[in-house]
Formats: structure tokens, C-alpha cells, sequence
């Protein structure tokens, strides 16, 4: 067991777990792998009969504090042995509060700002008797086309690692048994981001060697920061089911990561093994699933209606049946649920509080990426203050028409984005109400939605979004997706901007109307038809409560954009899966290799054109590459320098490489900048990827001032899982970039020496 988990789990709990188990039948032990849904308010008499026989563990989906307290009375009070229950609640990105998706809270690159949410969803979440939330996602993924990427922390392992393991440091504070601490839950274990063609639930072959150099570092720093849970994902894993995936729960999990927390199954998933064709049925699934180390069952009752038969029939052992309940009841002693199962409201703040709000806003303000920002047609009429190519940030005391356009320009629910349980639209802040409140009073805002949905397919509105258009000094063009377009189940093949958005922005592009587009959406959308056709881009992914205000104040430069993509954009989805560390191949794709289709000659022989890894039809690059992000600020790179060019493997503790740029913001704005580190192994046992990220750092930048950046790299930095899967750091020569995006050219050479 790790140190920090012995914090989290530390002896007292499990002391008084075994205690505790020690007084237990083996049904009242069968109840604490029960996770039954709540019913909103109501509790049935089933329900209450079920927690009083102690069959009950957990009730997920129950969100009224008085409820709550009134099933925990009933636990403790009313059942033979008092024991509370778990109260799970999908706080994915808020509770009352709503932060940016994840995946937008991922384009932050600030593991202070991720943790501060967790904790602000998690001080609102407690104050209504939720003690467990089924967050963060760590799947890894490179498919968009997958809804759940909205709830992900994108492509890249390193950056999703460090920004999970600071979601479970918001969730779970330094103590379980603080108030406001919640468990976390390190989900869906795993590979489920690799889900063939981009369809949900659908199965991933994934080598064991990209498993442990990609998939699985999240999860393991997750183990390792003290999640106190892990959940088992639905898809099928190389022909295994994650909710009967011993190798997985068993000899990765527990034998290798010395996790020492729970893990929960998904919703109906120890059932659907069955249907995955992986049992024969729900009696064959609970055997199964037991067998694997998933101890708790979530929705489904395979658990409740055939482990009893399944221990006596010794296909389930006593003892297995005694870790499981066991690893159950010191979460609850952690939490303090024996202690206290109650929730007394008035011991916290307000939800969706000042605090709270400001947090959000700026969690919203440093997520949104600028894609772009020039006027692609040097004849626009621009704004008076708009300089000859950027036209953010606006001068609103220079405006005296805009016109906002959009879907989306005034709906607070729909940037809110998926998993929004319990998030109240009345709370937010759209960008018409935060566009007016930035204009000076003799201004005129008009607003046209253009479209009623994002699906809308209808040009009835057009003709009036033109006129507003025409007249006004700029355009703010808000689309992108509702938020049913992406998260659980939601999968899209087609990811151009939805109905007839792009025939919207054709059309206020016939105007000279500068175009500032607003994009809110859960995914990369495919922007390659539109991008000439709007002088600005900002992505803002679904930006929450906040968001309009964080929009307003980057458009008009009461903000600076900071965010940086944690997610490669495609040109068109036929690239799909592109991401920044692709492997380099035998014959990679390069420019003077590339030869575009419609360039070939007519009867050209067979090998005479490109012969490399790219796409005929598509340049092999990304639309926006990962870790891409403008600022309005103008800031440049030295060269990367190493304080040496040599790192022995043998004392690689003491010794490190030392690798520092200098910046210089060289224009009148104070900015924040994300500067990244990545490195290659040039030559490995295992193929490695073209780039590595191995270091991040978002720092401020006055305006005109300078400001040196190091990162250290130690040996185990340079170390992989290679063709035996086991971890290994190996002597030879390494690059290291350091830059503003994943495209950096400028290198630092490097050798390892034993
Ligand atoms: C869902 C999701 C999982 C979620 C659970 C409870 O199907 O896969 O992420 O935590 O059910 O809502």
C-alpha cells in the first residue's frame, strides 16, 4: 500500500472494518456489495424493508439531503448492525456550480485550477449528503467521434494523469474524514476511450504495451494519489469484459498497484456480461464478476440473487465474499459515516455561491482556446480599433452595433454540457446577457438565433441574421453543439459543425462584417469548411455556469486566452485516430512526400507518387495540433538549452537534466502561457511515439517583461514499458523540446549513459 493511500485508508478504519465484519452474517456481509438507484425523493417500502435487512450498501442517485439522512437514519437505526450507506452521485463537473467539461477543464493545464473545482463540486455535492462521486474519467481516447470524450481529459496520458490525480485531491482533500471530503472513483477501468469506430460500449484491441504506456498511467496515478475507488468499465477488453476482467481488477490493479480501495461495477454492467456473450447468465455473471474482484454491483442484482448460492456452493469463497465487504466498510469508517452518517446543510456554504461562481469563471475563462485570430480577407470593414490582422479583442467603447448570432448564444442549459445532474440553467450566464453588459449604453446589441437548434436544419432566419450582420461592426457567431450531441451513448460520424451552421456562417460571410465565431461543443469539431470563413475562432468547449462571462471577457480583452488544446482537432474525420504522439513508422509522411490527389498525373505508375503514411485526399497533419492555443499576447520561444547533454542511468536520483527556454512577451498584454516539455526516444526495444509530453507549466508573462522556464528530467522519465511490458529505462539518445504546442520544432539532443 502506498503511503498516501495509508492517509486515505489509514489502519484506524480498517481495525474497526474488521471488527465490524467480524459480527456479520454472511447475508448482512452479501448487503455491502449492493448498490440499488434511489428513487428521487421517494423511498419505497421495498427499499426501506431492504436497507433494515442490511441488504443495502449504497443508494446512488439520491440528492435530497432529507432523504438522505432519512435512509441513513434508517441504516444506522433501524438495521441489525447500524451500518451507514454510501451516497453516490455523478459529479462529473459540478454539482449546483457548473465547471467547464472536462475536457474543457483539461485545456486549462492547471492542476490547481482542476483540483479546485473537484473541490467546489464536492463542498456542494456533501452539503447534500453525497460521500461518493464516479469521478474523474481517465479513459484515454483519440476518437471524437466517441461522445464520452466530452468527460475525458484528452489524448494524452501525462496531462491526464497529473489532472485526475488533482481531481481526487479536490474530491478527497488530505482526509476522507474531513466534512466536505467525498470518495473518488478512478473510472471506467479500462481501455474503454478505445472503443472501435467511435461507437459507446463497443469493444477495443488494445496491445498490452499501449496499455501500459498509454491507458493505464492515469489509472496508476490515480491508485497512487489514494483514489478510494475504481469503477470497471462496460467495453470489452481483447475478448474480456471489464466487470469480469481479473487481470485487470486482480493482477494489475491490486497485485501490482497495491490498491487497496474498492472497485464498483458500471450501471447493469456485471449483468450485461451475459449479454456480451461472456457468462451464460446473471448466476454465471456474479460468479464471474466476484471471481475478478469487482465488489460492489451497481443497479443490476446478480450480486444480491446468486452469490448466496454461489458461496455455498464454494464457486464463490467465504473469503473472497469477506475482502470484498471489508474494503467496503473502511471506506465507510474513513469517511466517518459510523461516526456521523448525517448532513447537516447549515455546516456548509451556500451552493452556487459567489466563491463558488468566480471559481467557475475562472476555470471557463482560462479553458477556452483561441484557434484563430485574423482577418483572413484583408478588405473587411474593421472595427476602428481592429488592428490590420487581429480582430480580438474588441474595443467595446468603439462599438456601437454587434450583432450575436447563434443556438446557443442565450441558452443556459445547453452550455452547461452533458452529466448535468444537478446544475440549474437559471444560474448561468449566457454570452448575449454578457456581451450587453460589455457594451457602453449607447450601443445596440441585435439578436438573431439563425438557427433554433444546433440541428436545425431550416435557412428561415437567415435573411434576418444578415440584415443584423450587415449593419453591425462585428458579428458574434455563438453555434457549435447542444450538449445531447456529446457524453454517454452519443457518438457522432460526422463531426462538421451540425444542421445548417456552416451555411449560416456562408452567409454572414458575404457581408464585411468581421466574424467572431464561438464554439461550444463536447468534442473537436471538424472546423476545416469554415475556418477562411470567420476572422476569429474561439473554442469554449460546453463552458458552464460562467461561461458567457468568460466569453465576453476574453472577446473584449477584460481576459487574455491562455487555454491550449488537450485534444487534437482533425482536418475531417477520416483521419481518425490522430493525436501528436503517433508512432514514426518505417515510411512517415513529410511534405515533400505528400502529393495531393488531385495533383497526380494522369496515369501516373503505381509507386511513382508519395509512398509514405499519409491519406491521398487530406494533408497527414491536424486541422489545430494538440497542446495549440493563441494568446492575444505575442510571445517567443529561445531555443531550448540543457545544462547538459549527458544523464547516467546509474545515479539517475541524484542526477537530472535541466532543460530551460526563455520567453519574451513581446506585446502590451499581461498573459498566462502553458509551456510544455516533450521528449523522444530515438532508439527503443519498443517503437516510441514522435513525441512524449513530459512536463507542463502554465506561467504568467507581463507585458515586455522576460520570464526563464526549466523543467528537470531524471532517467525514470525516459523509461517505458517495452516488448516484455515490464518497465524499463534504457541508455541511448533523446530529444527534448520545449514550446508553445506539440508542433515545436526546436530540439535539445540528449544521451542517456548507464
Ligand atoms: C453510467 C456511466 C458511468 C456512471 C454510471 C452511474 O452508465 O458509464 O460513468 O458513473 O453509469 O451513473
Amino acid at each position: 500500500m502506498s503511503c498516501q493511500q495509508d492517509i486515505v485508508l489509514n489502519q484506524l478504519p480498517s481495525q474497526r472494518a474488521r471488527a465490524m465484519l467480524r459480527k456479520m452474517t454472511l447475508m448482512e456481509k452479501l448487503g455491502q456489495l449492493a448498490q440499488v438507484s434511489g428513487n428521487y425523493g421517494d423511498i419505497s417500502d421495498e427499499l426501506r424493508h431492504s436497507i433494515q435487512q442490511g441488504r443495502v450498501s449504497s443508494i446512488i442517485n439520491e440528492v435530497d439531503v432529507k432523504v438522505v439522512n432519512e435512509l441513513q437514519r434508517i441504516a444506522t437505526k433501524e438495521s441489525r448492525l447500524g451500518i451507514p450507506l454510501l451516497i453516490g452521485r455523478d459529479v462529473i463537473h459540478g454539482f449546483k456550480t457548473i465547471f467547464p467539461i472536462p475536457l474543457g477543464q483539461a485545456a486549462t493545464w492547471c492542476t490547481k485550477t482542476v483540483q479546485d473545482g473537484a473541490r467546489v463540486a464536492a463542498i456542494e455535492a456533501a452539503s447534500q449528503g453525497v460521500n461518493w462521486t464516479f469521478a474523474p474519467m481517465i479513459d484515454i481516447t483519440r476518437d471524437p467521434r466517441w461522445g464520452r470524450i466530452a468527460e475525458s481529459l484528452g489524448e494524452d496520458p501525462f496531462l491526464c494523469a497529473h489532472l485526475g490525480a488533482a481531481m481526487v485531491k479536490g474530491f478527497q482533500t488530505e482526509s476522507l474524514n474531513n466534512t466536505s471530503a467525498i470518495a473518488s472513483c478512478a473510472k471506467h477501468f479500462a481501455g474503454y476511450g478505445y472503443s472501435e469506430s467511435g461507437r459507446d460500449y463497443n469493444f477495443a484491441n488494445i496491445s498490452e504495451n499501449e496499455l501500459h504506456n498509454t491507458v493505464f498511467p492515469p489509472f496508476k496515478l490515480a491508485a497512487h494519489t489514494g483514489v478510494a475507488t475504481f469503477m470497471t468499465s462496460f467495453s470489452d477488453l481483447n475478448g474480456i469484459p471489464g466487470s469480469g476482467n481479473s487481470w485487470l481488477t486482480q493482477d494489475i490493479l491490486r497485485e501490482q498497484w497495491n490498491f487497496a480501495g474498492f472497485v464498483v461495477s458500471d450501471w447493469d454492467s456485471i449483468k450485461e456480461l451475459q449479454v456480451h456473450g461472456f457468462t451464460e447468465d446473471d448466476k454465471h455473471s456474479a460468479c464471474v464478476a466476484a471471481n475478478a474482484g469487482v465488489d460492489m454491483e451497481m443497479a443490476s442484482s446478480c450480486y444480491s440473487r446468486y452469490l448466496p448460492e454461489l458461496v455455498a456452493q464454494n464457486a464463490v469463497h467465504s473469503d473472497k465474499i469477506d475482502e470484498m465487504a471489508l474494503r467496503i466498510l473502511e471506506l465507510k469508517y474513513a469517511l466517518g459515516l459510523f461516526d456521523n452518517p448525517y448532513t447537516e446543510s447549515e455546516d456548509f456554504v451556500d451552493m452556487v455561491n459567489k466563491v463558488h461562481l468566480r471559481k467557475a469563471l475562472d476555470t471557463a475563462t482560462k479553458s477556452c482556446v483561441l484557434l484563430k485570430n485574423n482577418s483572413t480577407d484583408e478588405h473587411r470593414r474593421y472595427t476602428p480599433q481592429c488592428t490590420a490582422s487581429k480582430i480580438l479583442p474588441l474595443d467595446a467603447s468603439k462599438i456601437n452595433n454587434l450583432a450575436v448570432i447563434g443556438p446557443l448564444a442565450d441558452d443556459g442549459y445547453e452550455q452547461l454540457g452533458t452529466w448535468i445532474f444537478d446544475g440549474e440553467e437559471q444560474h448561468s450566464i449566457t454570452c448575449k446577457a454578457a456581451f450587453q453588459n460589455k457594451l457602453k449604453s449607447a450601443a445596440t446589441l441585435s439578436f438573431v438565433k439563425g438557427l433554433e437548434t444546433s440541428r436545425d436544419e431550416s435557412s428561415a432566419q437567415f435573411e434576418q441574421a444578415l440584415t443584423i450582420a450587415k449593419a453591425a461592426d462585428a458579428a458574434i457567431l455563438v453555434l457549435g453543439e447542444e450538449s445531447i450531441l456529446s457524453g454517454e451513448a452519443h457518438c457522432r460520424t460526422n463531426l462538421d459543425l451540425p444542421g445548417a451552421q456552416i451555411q449560416l456562417i456562408e452567409k454572414i460571410a458575404t457581408t464585411n462584417t468581421p466574424i467572431i465565431l464561438v464554439v461550444m461543443a463536447g468534442r473537436p469539431l471538424t472546423l476545416a469548411p469554415i475556418i477562411d470563413k470567420v476572422d476569429a475562432i474561439l473554442y469554449a468547449w460546453h463552458p458552464g455556469t460562467m461561461g458567457g462571462q468568460a466569453i465576453a471577457d476574453l472577446i473584449f480583452g477584460d481576459a487574455v486566452p491562455s487555454g491550449k488544446l488537450p485534444v487534437t482537432f482533425p482536418r475531417v474525420v477520416g483521419q481518425i485516430p490522430i493525436y501528436y504522439g503517433q508512432k514514426h513508422g518505417g515510411r512517415p509522411a513529410s511534405n515533400n512526400t505528400f502529393v495531393h490527389q488531385n495533383d497526380f498525373p494522369v496515369r501516373a505508375s503505381q509507386t511513382s507518387l508519395g509512398m509514405s503514411s499519409t491519406h491521398i485526399d487530406t494533408h497527414y497533419s491536424p486541422l489545430f495540433p494538440f497542446g495549440f492555443g493563441l494568446s492575444f499576447a505575442d510571445i517567443a520561444y529561445s531555443p531550448v538549452e540543457v545544462d547538459s547533454h549527458y544523464l547516467s542511468k546509474s545515479n539517475d536520483k541524484s542526477k537530472v537534466i535541466t532543460a530551460t527556454v526563455t520567453l519574451k512577451n513581446k506585446s502590451d498584454f499581461d498573459a498566462e502561457e502553458v509551456v510544455q516539455m516533450y521528449i523522444r526516444d530515438l532508439v527503443s526495444s519498443a517503437t516510441r511515439p514522435v513525441k512524449e509530453l513530459k512536463g507542463f507549466k502554465r506561467v504568467k508573462i507581463e507585458a515586455g517583461r522576460n520570464k526563464t522556464v526549466s523543467f528537470e528530467l531524471t532517467a525514470n522519465d525516459l523509461g517505458f514499458y517495452g516488448p516484455q511490458n515490464k518497465f524499463i529505462v534504457e541508455v541511448g539518445k533523446f530529444r527534448i523540446w520545449i514550446g508553445p504546442n506539440s508542433e515545436v520544432n526546436d530540439y535539445q539532443e540528449v544521451e542517456l549513459i548507464s
